[in-house]
C-alpha cells in the first residue's frame, strides 16, 4: 500500500500536484520543491524561520501539514521577486543593511510583506509586535526596522533619501560636543536613527572606505537563493543522524546496532567500535591546538547530556531517525558532575579517567587547565593600599542561538577526494583538524564554507565535519548531516560559565594592584577553555593596567554541554566583574564614577603589563595602547543620555514601584591574536578591467567580504563593483585563520590592503608600457583609470585587455600575507537606562547607546549592524539567557521557546555612536568592531539598576526572582 497521498498546492501563482507522506509538514514539501528560501530554524513552531504566507498570512510552515492544504495559496521568497527584480520590501532591506547573516530575511521580509499588505503605514510599535515571532540572532532589529518602514514609503509612492551616516568633526575641547537633536532620544520615540561618526580634523578623507556601501552578498540573500550549506541536495545523498546521549556521564557498556542496520534504506550504523580512536580537541584554533586531545569522533564514554553516541546514514531522514531509536545502548550511569562547586569537591567523580588523553593539568580533581601570572609585586601594593575592595560574580552559561543550525554535507569528488560543504567558520582549521580523525591526508580534502547563518564562535568548532565524513567514507554517498535545534542548545558549545573573584587595592584613588582569581566551567571537553581563560584574564587586568597584578586561574571539567568560543570570549565576562567592582569603589569613596574610570583606565601609550605573560594558550608579545577615545565615547554619552542630570534625580526616586535607573560601563577588546593570526588573499585582473579577490576569511553575516572589497577598491580607486569577491574554499583561495578574535578587518584587511598594492603596482607597470613612458613614478589610479602624469590615460578595461591579450601578455595577479604582532584594542562606553518594577523585580531596558571606537569605520551601516546586534546578544547575557539544568543533568530550556533571546517586540531602542581614532598598524586606520559591541551591557544594565535601587547585583543574568531577592536583602 502506498504511503504517498496527493495535494494541489498553488505555489507563488502557480499549481503544484504535490505527492507527499502522511503527516509531512508543509516546511518539508517546500523545501524538497527546492523553495529553500524557507528555512529551517527549530521544526517546533519557536523561530518562525520558517513562515510563509497563506492567502497573504504569515504562517509557520513547520506547524502545517501538507495533507490539509490541499488548493491552498502559498507564497514564498522566491515568488516575491519578478524575474530577478527586487520587490521593495527587498530592496530596503538591501539598503538599510537589514541584513546581516540573511538566514532570517526571508521570513522578516514575507512577515513585512503581509503587514504592510494589510497596514500601509505602520508604526514602529506596529512592526516589532509584527516581527516578534521571527527570531533573528544578528541584529538588533534596528535595521529591519528601518527597512520595513522604508520600504512602507516607497510603497506608499513616496521619496525616500539615500542611505547615509551622519558625519561630524570631532571638536577639539570635548565641552563643545553638540550632538543632532534626535540622538537625545529624551522620552519621545523616534524610530530608528543613522549611525552617528565623530572623526578628529587630522585624518585623512577616504572615498570607498567609510561609505555605506550596500553588502556585495545582499541581493541573493535578499532573494533566498540557495546559498546556505543545507540549501543544496547531491545526487544519490544520504541522511545522517546522531544518536546522543540520553546521560550526563556513562559509560557504554554494551551498544548493538543489528537492528537499526536491518531497517530497510539504513546504509551505515557506525559506533566507537567503527571509527578508530583518535585524540583531538575541537576547538577551531591554529597549529598546533593547545593540548589536551580529549575528545575522539565515538568514544564509549558519554559525560554530557547530547554528548556523541552513534552515527546513522540512511535514504531518508525519517528512516535515519527511526533507525536511531533501534539502536540499542546499555549504560553504566555514572554520577554527573553538574557546576564549578561540584567539580572542585572532595571525591567528586571524574570526568576525564580515560587513559589516553595527554595534557590534562589534574584529572583527578576535574582540573584541565590551571593559569597562573604575574606582574610588578601585588602583594606589596596590597599592603600599601588605602583600601581593598574584593567582589565575586558570576556568569551564565549563554547559548549561541544563531538561526543556521550546524550543517554538513560530506561526498567524494571526481578525484576521490572528500569535499565537505560545511556552516564553519574556520574552513582551514577543520580541513587540518579533522584529517587525521577520518584518516586522509589534507591534500586529499576540500572544505568549502558557503554563506553562513551566524557563528558568533559556536561555528568555530569541529562539531558535524568528522561525523558527516565518516559516514561518507563507510557509505561512498554524499551525506547530509544538520542538527535539529534541541541539539543546537545540548551538543554544541555555549559561552563558559564563571566565578569571578576580583580584589582591588587603591592608593590615593588609583588603582595599583589588583588580583583576579577565576574559576572557568568548560563543560565536558576542553575545546577554548585555556584560551577563553586567558584572555579573560588579559583583558580583565588589562582595562585598567594596574603595575601589579596577579591572575590565577583553574578551568574544570563539568558533565555539561562543553563551553567553546563566544563573541566576548572571556574578555566580557571578566569586564563585566571588574566594571562593576570599579563603580562600587568610586561609591566607597564618594567620586564621581565616570571620572575615576577614566582616570585609571588604559591610556594610549602605557604598556600592556601582561600581555607578554598572557598571550592565547602561549607566551604572547609585548603590546601598548596606540589609540583610544575613552575620554570622547564617556563625554558623548554623557551628553546624549543627560547622565548626570538622570543619576541624580534617580537616586532621589521615592518609593514609586517603578524606579528608573541610568548606568555606564567603559571596554576594550583587540582585533586579532597578535603574532598567531595570520590571512592571506589574491586578487587577479580580468578582461574588463574588474577583479577577482580571492579570500579565505569567512563572513557570518558580519559583512566581512562587503568591508574587505571596500579595501582594495579604496587602494585601487574602482567602485566596488568591479570586485567580485570569493571566500572561501581552501582549494581555491588563500589561507586564513577564520573568523574570529575580532580579526577579519584588521588581519585580513591587512592581507588585502598589500595585495590591492601589489595590483596596483602591476597595473601601472602595464599601462606605462603600453603609453612607452619609461618612469612609473608619478601615475595614479583614479576611477576606473591609470593617469600618468602628463594627464594621458588608459582605462582599466584597456590595461586588462592588454595585459590579457596584446602586450608583454601575463595576468595580472597577486597575492599577500599578514600578520600583526599587535592586537589593538578597540575602545568604547556603553550606556543602559532601566526601569525597574520593585515589586515583581521586572527590569524593562529603556534604551541601550554604544559610543565605540573601532578605528577607522570602514562601513557605518554594516558596522552599526555589527554593534546593534552585539548589545542584542549582550543583554540577552546580561538580563534573560542561561542554560538551565535538571539533577541528572539535562537541559531544561533547550528550545527557543523556553530560552529567552530578546525578540523584536522587547528589545530597547539602540543607538550608536562611532569615534574614529586612526589606529597605525590597522588597513587605512582600521582596528575591530565584532566583539566590543558585546562587553558594555551586563556591566552597564548593572550600574542602571543600582542606579535605580540602591542594589549591586553580581549574578547573572538578571531575572526578576534574581532582582527581586536582591531588593529584599537589607
Ligand atoms: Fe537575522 Fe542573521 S540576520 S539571524
Amino acid at each position: 500500500m502506498s504511503t504517498t497521498k496527493q495535494v494541489t498546492l498553488y505555489i507563488n501563482g502557480q499549481s503544484y500536484v504535490v505527492q507527499h507522506k502522511p503527516k509531512e509538514k508543509l516546511l518539508e514539501t517546500l523545501r524538497a520543491l527546492k523553495f529553500v528560501s524557507v528555512k529551517n530554524g527549530c521544526d517546533e513552531g519557536d523561530c518562525g524561520l520558517c513562515t510563509v504566507l497563506l492567502d497573504g498570512h504569515p504562517v509557520r510552515s513547520c506547524l502545517l501539514l501538507t495533507e490539509n492544504l490541499d488548493q491552498q495559496n502559498i507564497t514564498t521568497l522566491e515568488g516575491l521577486s519578478e524575474n530577478g527584480k527586487s520587490h521593495p520590501i527587498q530592496t530596503a532591506f538591501m539598503e538599510t543593511g537589514a541584513i546581516q547573516c540573511g538566514f532570517c530575511t526571508p521570513a522578516h521580509i514575507l512577515t513585512s510583506k503581509a503587514l504592510l499588505d494589510e497596514n500601509p503605514n505602520p508604526t514602529e510599535t506596529e512592526i516589532r509586535e509584527a516581527l516578534a515571532g521571527v527570531h533573528c540572532r544578528c541584529t538588533g532589529f534596528v535595521r529591519i526596522i528601518d527597512a520595513i518602514l522604508r520600504a512602507a514609503a516607497v510603497l506608499r509612492g513616496e521619496e525616500v533619501p539615500k542611505i547615509q551616516p551622519i558625519h561630524m568633526d570631532l571638536p577639539d575641547n570635548l565641552d563643545d560636543i553638540h550632538l543632532p537633536d534626535n540622538f537625545y532620544r529624551n522620552e519621545m520615540q523616534l524610530g530608528p536613527l543613522p549611525p552617528l561618526v565623530f572623526t578628529p580634523k587630522s585624518m585623512k578623507s577616504t572615498k570607498h572606505i567609510g561609505q555605506p556601501e550596500q553588502k556585495v552578498d545582499a541581493k541573493k540573500l535578499a532573494h533566498g537563493r540557495p546559498v546556505f550549506t543545507d540549501d543544496i541536495t547531491l545526487p544519490g545523498m544520504l541522511y545522517g543522524e546522531l544518536l546522543t546521549s540520553p546521560h550526563a556521564h556513562a559509560l557504554i557498556k554494551n551498544i548493538d546496532t543489528t537492528k537499526a542496520k536491518a531497517l530497510a534504506g539504513v546504509h551505515a550504523v557506525l559506533t566507537y567500535k567503527d571509527v578508530p580512536r583518535v585524540k583531538y580537541a575541537s576547538g577551531g584554533q591554529s597549529y598546533p591546538q593547545p593540548l589536551p586531545y580529549d575528545q575522539v569522533s565515538l568514544d564509549n564514554k558519554v559525560r554530557h547530556v547530547g554528548d556523541r553516541v552513534a552515527l546513522v546514514a540512511a535514504e531518508t531522514k525519517r528512516i535515519a531517525l527511526a533507525a536511531l531509536k533501534l539502536i540499542e545502548v546499555e549504560y553504566e550511569i555514572l554520577p554527573p558532575v553538574l557546576n564549578l562547586e561540584e567539580a572542585l569537591a572532595e571525591n567528586a567523580p571524574i570526568i576525564h579517567d580515560e587513559t589516553d588523553t595527554e595534557g590534562i593539568y589534574d584529572a583527578n580533581r576535574n582540573i584541565v587547565f590551571h593559569i597562573e601570572a604575574e606582574e610588578g609585586s601585588p602583594d606589596k601594593a596590597f599592603e600599601k593600599a588605602d583600601l581593598i575592595t574584593e567582589g565575586v560574580f558570576f556568569t551564565p552559561k549563554q547559548q549561541h542561538a544563531q538561526t543556521e543550525p550546524h550543517s554538513c554535507i560530506s561526498y567524494w569528488d571526481e578525484d576521490d577526494r572528500l569535499v565537505l560543504r560545511s556552516s564553519t567558520q574556520v574552513p582551514f582549521h577543520a580541513r587540518r583538524i579533522i584529517s587525521p580523525l577520518i584518516g586522509l591526508p589534507v591534500k586529499r580534502i576540500r572544505v568549502i564554507k558557503p554563506r553562513i547563518g551566524g557563528g558568533f564562535g559556536g561555528k568555530q568548532e569541529i562539531i558535524l565535519e568528522d561525523m558527516c565524513a565518516h559516514l561518507t567514507i563507510a557509505t561512498g554517498r554524499p551525506v547530509r548531516m544538520a542538527f535539529s535545534r534541541k541539539q543546537e542548545f545540548i551538543s554544541t558549545r555555549t559561552r563558559h560559565p564563571q566565578k569571578i573573584h576580583y580584589k582591588v587595592g587603591i592608593k590615593e584613588n588609583k588603582v595599583t594592584a589588583m588580583e583576579l582569581r577565576l574559576i572557568g566551567d568548560t563543560g565536558a571537553y576542553g575545546c577554548h577553555g585555556l584560551t577563553v581563560q586567558m584572555v579573560g584574564g588579559f583583558k580583565g587586568l588589562t582595562l585598567y593596567n594596574p603595575p601589579n597584578s596577579r591572575f590565577i586561574c583553574d578551568v574544570v571539567y563539568t558533565n555539561t554541554v562543553p563551553a567553546g568560543a563566544y563573541r566576548g570570549y572571556g574578555s566580557m565576562q571578566e569586564q563585566f566583574g571588574i566594571e562593576v567592582l570599579m563603580e562600587e569603589i568610586a561609591e566607597k569613596l564618594n567620586l564621581d564614577p565616570i571620572k575615576f574610570k577614566y582616570d585609571n583606565v588604559i591610556k594610549v601609550g602605557e604598556p600592556m603589563y601582561l600581555a607578554k605573560k598572557l598571550g592565547e594558550g602561549r607566551e604572547g608579545f609585548d603590546q601598548s595602547m596606540n589609540t583610544s577615545a575613552h575620554a570622547e565615547a564617556l563625554a558623548i554619552g554623557v551628553e546624549a543620555t543627560n547622565f548626570y542630570r538622570k543619576r541624580e534625580k534617580y537616586k532621589k526616586q521615592a518609593d514609586q514601584v517603578i524606579k528608573k535607573g541610568i548606568g555606564f560601563s567603559i571596554v576594550f577588546h583587540g582585533s586579532g591574536i597578535a603574532g598567531l593570526d595570520m590571512a592571506a588573499a589574491t586578487m587577479k585582473m580580468n578582461d574588463d578591467g574588474s577583479f577577482n579577490l580571492l579570500i579565505g576569511a569567512t563572513d557570518l553575516g558580519t559583512g566581512s567580504d562587503t568591508i574587505l572589497a571596500q579595501i582594495a577598491a579604496e587602494v585601487l580607486d574602482i567602485p566596488v563593483d568591479d570586485i567580485i569577491v570569493y571566500s572561501s574554499d581552501t582549494d581555491f583561495t588563500p589561507f586564513d585563520k577564520g573568523a574570529y578574535a575580532s580579526s577579519t578587518t584588521y588581519i585580513s584587511g591587512g592581507a588585502v590592503r598589500k595585495c590591492a598594492l601589489k595590483i596596483k603596482e602591476q597595473v601601472i607597470e602595464q599601462a606605462a608600457a603600453m603609453l612607452n613612458i619609461p618612469e612609473k613614478d608619478g601615475f595614479i589610479l583614479q576611477d576606473r583609470k591609470a593617469i600618468a602624469p602628463d594627464g594621458t590615460s588608459l582605462t582599466l578595461e584597456e590595461i586588462g585587455l592588454s595585459s590579457l591579450h596584446q602586450m608583454n601578455q601575463h595576468q595580472i595577479i597577486a597575492s599577500a600575507s599578514h600578520l600583526s604582532y599587535e592586537s589593538p584594542p578597540p575602545t568604547a562606553a556603553q550606556f543602559v537606562e532601566v526601569a525597574v518594577d520593585t515589586e515583581t523585580g521586572e527590569i524593562k531596558v529603556e534604551r541601550l547607546l554604544m559610543m565605540v571606537d573601532c578605528g577607522r569605520v570602514m562601513n557605518p551601516i554594516t558596522a552599526a549592524g555589527q554593534v546593534e546586534g552585539g548589545m542584542a546578544q549582550a543583554l540577552g547575557f546580561a538580563h534573560s539567557e542561561e542554560s538551565y539544568f535538571d539533577e541528572d543533568g539535562h537541559m531544561l530550556n533547550a528550545s527557543f521557546g523556553k530560552y529567552h533571546t530578546y525578540k523584536a517586540n522587547e528589545l530597547p531602542d539602540m543607538d550608536v555612536i562611532f569615534i574614529q581614532t586612526d589606529e597605525p598598524s590597522g588597513p587605512f586606520g582600521a582596528k575591530s568592531i565584532s566583539e566590543i559591541s558585546i562587553d558594555g551591557v551586563a556591566p552597564a544594565l548593572v550600574s542602571a539598576v543600582h542606579n535605580a535601587t540602591g542594589k549591586w547585583i553580581h549574578r547573572l543574568p538578571l531575572k526578576p526572582e534574581r532582582v527581586w531577592k536582591a531588593l529584599q536583602d537589607e
